[in-house]
């Protein structure tokens, strides 16, 4: 009997390691032994946690699409690495195999705690904790954009376009508010691409960075962009989207306080209620309301959700 469950999985641990992609245990100094803790793929990556013979746990991410990506995502891992930043630290790249490996980084999603403080089970110390998550996030994406700004403006047009294939009725709104963001900024950074809490990891001490991304529309502009694409989505994924109204306090507390620790150090302060931080806010709300909607929402539904948003934040920036 005993026997009987070991061998499955042995065997399941041996499907495992076969998903692995070649070439990996050479490329990581040739530990004796890997061991595969979990795993999960969706069409775009497969990601393991593996556990070596040299007592290190680490994650191999293998991009099954964009093969070319993982050396864009080792490369910022490197850079931001080399600069004393908090990204998973990057260990190996096999760019061939389209996959790339991080060291085990500790803490949870902040994304999860994020929904904690939305669903109101977070007394106030924790909601404090989650504020200064958003606090350290804020710090890093600062850091980050002040070492990578390049001159040459973003084009706030480029927005229409994309929401244009999204939402047909919203492009009148959105061709507004890019007409008020152009010219505000004269430089681009180095975008992280999909810069949302659930691609932090945060323990209450310390937020640890991970999984910079290449999107069609970033990657044209090799990730050059505008600061507020990044700083965008990350506001608006501190919207509560699945709230009645929109513009919680607990919403409010959490972007002040990543507002607040971005523009405590950044080279190019964003002000909270420019135009462009509006605009990319409106665009990646827009997105993830679209992208995230509980299944039986239909999209006209989400996009009524969507104009009282917009219409809340014109009010609260008008009152700034
Ligand atoms: N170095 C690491 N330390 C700790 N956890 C990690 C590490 N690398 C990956 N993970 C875990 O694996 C998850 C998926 O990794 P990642 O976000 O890079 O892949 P992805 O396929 O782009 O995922 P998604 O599409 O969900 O953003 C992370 O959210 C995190 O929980
Ligand atoms: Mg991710």
């Amino acid at each position: 009997m005993i026997g009987g469950i070991y061998n499955r999985r042995m065997r399941l641990a041996t499907h495992a390691l076969d998903s692995l992609p070649p070439g990996l245990a050479e490329a990581l100094d040739g530990p004796r032994r890997i061991e595969v803790l979990q795993s999960r793929s969706t069409p775009h990556t497969a990601v393991h946690q593996l556990t070596l013979g040299d007592g290190r746990t680490v994650w191999c991410k293998q991009y099954l699409r964009k093969l070319a990506d993982a050396a864009k995502e080792y490369a910022f891992l490197t850079d931001a690495w080399a600069a004393g930043l908090p990204v998973v630290e990057p260990l190996a790249l096999l760019a061939d195999r389209g996959a790339l490996v991080t060291r085990h980084a500790g803490g949870s999603s902040l994304s999860s705690k994020v929904r904690q403080a939305f669903d109101g089970t977070c007394g106030a110390a924790q909601l404090r904790e989650t504020a200064e998550d958003c606090a350290r996030s804020g710090e890093f994406l600062a850091r980050w954009h002040s070492r990578t700004i390049t001159p040459s403006a973003d084009d706030p047009s480029r927005v229409v376009q994309i929401v244009e294939t999204l939402a047909p009725r919203e492009v009148r709104r959105f061709a507004e508010l890019a007409a008020e963001a152009e010219g505000e900024e004269t430089f681009r950074v180095r975008a992280h691409g999909d810069f949302g809490p659930h691609n932090i990891l945060a323990d209450g001490a310390a937020a640890v960075i991970l999984d910079p991304s290449f999107p069609d529309d970033l990657d044209v502009l090799g990730n050059l962009a505008s600061p507020c694409e990044d700083a965008g989505r990350f506001v608006a994924c501190l919207h509560d989207t699945t709230a009645r109204t929109p513009g919680s306090r607990v919403s409010r507390t959490l972007i002040d306080a990543f507002l607040g620790a971005y523009n405590a150090v950044a080279r190019n302060p964003i002000d909270p209620s420019s135009p462009a931080l509006r605009l990319f806010t409106a665009r990646h709300l827009l997105q993830n309301l679209l992208d995230w909607r509980s299944r039986p929402t239909p999209a006209f539904a989400v996009l009524r959700r969507f104009e009282r948003w917009v219409q809340q934040e014109e009010s609260v920036s008008a009152r700034s």
